[in-house]
């Protein structure tokens, strides 16, 4: 069959670029080898997101004398929060569904495998086109370790599926992934330990927030051992060592967050000649590799790991084969870690800016001023926001309730090159966490 675009993967990257590309007018044809919605949808960022606001509840819950709700006693009912948690991908997987049947677009179940560089093999069909984006994604990358393959050690697709709160959960790696299921089990009543290679979590993050994060979810009993590198792990035990001597902690569920692999393997780039490394596909600014016509998008060519990177990466690839101008703004990617409380980041850190000689003013908020966030009982939090020379917004890192919305704000704002002095100008509705940004920004 010939069409105009092939597109490898149906996750959030893949379904939102088929949608976009069909209805500027492409034929798309789009491959899918498991489940439409990719990982985002099916084993990552919904279902994680589902659980997190279990967890929220139960925190509520425990909080309630705060709140003067007294006497409060409650079970955790597991396969209930399993439930719920399939049934909002079902819902959300059957919305990609119906999306990828609209008018334009073919969803062909299967494994796509290239033939040459404008053939893809589709579960025995073959597929041209001028133009294939790949969309493939990633995949938990495990430590080649011993007792790596004993059944009681997991990735975040496995844990997701888990049918019981582990009474001793043991976490390997204080990325995003790890402390965001160390949030929510913590929350769910489990015993967590994190081991982490590195001095602190989070090494994308801002520093500062990055500890203080930590220091928070320390607090509400997750134990940590950072500088502590996983050697083995036994039927009852992680193994680690720290500082020179071998330590252990007991478990009876790992989870192995030590990051992720793009998915190259199995796409048979050698015979497109698709240039790659063991990180990803090497792609340019417009996410075209080094063949004409065949782009890159989201986890599997490793620029970004998140969901709208990928989704805005696959526009702008689009608008790049239809020869269209657009104003996305790929150097501006938001993110936040989903634990309680949230923290998130956009632009460049104090660290970064320090490296690099950047001049630079930052200037920090915190919750405990805020109206808003005294009336939420949510005071531990700080912002910080910085501006280069000529008073621009180049940076907010954020940790506290809502970070995520926060951060969005100055996203918006960095898209649009707002300086600091005009966000004071902007007027905040009262009461609200987003007053926090406008006050950081008087102090300019
Ligand atoms: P990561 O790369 O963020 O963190 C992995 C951590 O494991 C590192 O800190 C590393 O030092 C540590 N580690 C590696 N080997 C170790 C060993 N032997 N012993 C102890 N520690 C070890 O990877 P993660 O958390 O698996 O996330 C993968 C990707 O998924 C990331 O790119 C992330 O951005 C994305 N993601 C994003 C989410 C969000 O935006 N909210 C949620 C979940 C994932």
């Amino acid at each position: 069959m010939k069409t105009d675009l092939i597109i490898i993967g149906s996750g959030p990257g893949g379904y939102r670029t088929a949608e976009y590309a069909a209805k500027n007018g492409l034929q798309v044809v789009i491959a899918e080898r498991e489940h439409a919605g990719g990982t985002c949808l099916n084993c990552g960022c919904i279902p994680t997101k589902t659980f997190c606001k279990n967890a929220e509840v139960i925190d509520a819950l425990h909080e309630g004398e705060t709140f003067g709700v007294e006497n409060l006693k409650f079970d955790i009912n597991f396969s209930k929060i399993s439930e719920r948690k399939q049934q909002v991908v079902e819902t959300l997987r059957s919305g990609v569904e119906t999306l990828l049947s609209a008018p334009g677009i073919t969803f062909v179940k299967g494994e796509a495998r290239f033939k040459d560089a404008h053939t893809v093999m589709i579960g025995g069909e073959e597929y041209t086109a001028d133009n294939i984006i790949i969309a493939s994604g990633s995949r938990a990358k495990l430590i080649p370790i011993p007792g790596i393959d004993l059944p009681h050690v997991v990735t975040s697709t496995e844990l997701l599926d888990i049918d019981y709160i582990p009474k001793r959960l043991c976490i390997i790696g204080a990325g995003v992934i790890g402390m965001e299921f160390a949030s929510i089990f913590n929350s769910f009543g489990s015993e967590v330990t994190v081991v982490e290679f590195l001095k602190e979590c989070l090494p994308a993050l801002d520093s500062d927030i990055a500890k203080r994060l930590r220091q928070t979810i320390g607090k509400r009993g997750v134990n940590f051992f950072m500088q502590s590198g996983v050697k083995e792990i036994t039927k009852e035990a992680v193994i680690f060592e720290r500082k020179g001597k071998e330590e252990q902690v007991e478990a009876d569920l790992v989870l192995v967050a030590t990051g992720r692999a793009a998915n190259t393997e199995s796409l048979d780039l050698e015979n497109a000649g698709v240039a790659y490394t063991k990180q990803g596909i090497t792609v340019n600014d417009d996410m075209m590799t080094n063949v004409e016509g065949i782009y890159a998008i989201g986890d599997v060519n490793a620029r970004m790991m998140l969901a709208h990177a990928a989704t805005f990466q696959g526009l702008h690839a689009v608008n790049h084969i239809l020869r269209k101008k657009d104003n996305i703004r790929l150097d501006i990617i938001p993110s936040a870690i989903f634990t309680n409380p949230e923290a998130g980041g956009v632009g460049l850190t104090e660290d970064q800016c320090k490296e690099s000689g950047i001049a630079y003013t930052c200037k920090k908020g915190y919750y405990r001023a805020n109206g808003k966030a005294l009336a939420m009982n949510e005071t531990e939090g700080l912002v910080k926001l910085l501006a280069d020379e000529n008073g621009k917004i180049i940076g907010c890192h954020v940790f506290g309730a809502h970070a995520s919305d926060l951060v969005q704000e100055i996203s918006s704002l960095m898209t649009l090159d707002t300086t600091v002095q005009q966000l004071h100008e902007m007027v905040h509705t009262h009461p609200t966490l987003e007053e926090i940004l406008q006050e950081v920004a008087e102090q300019f």
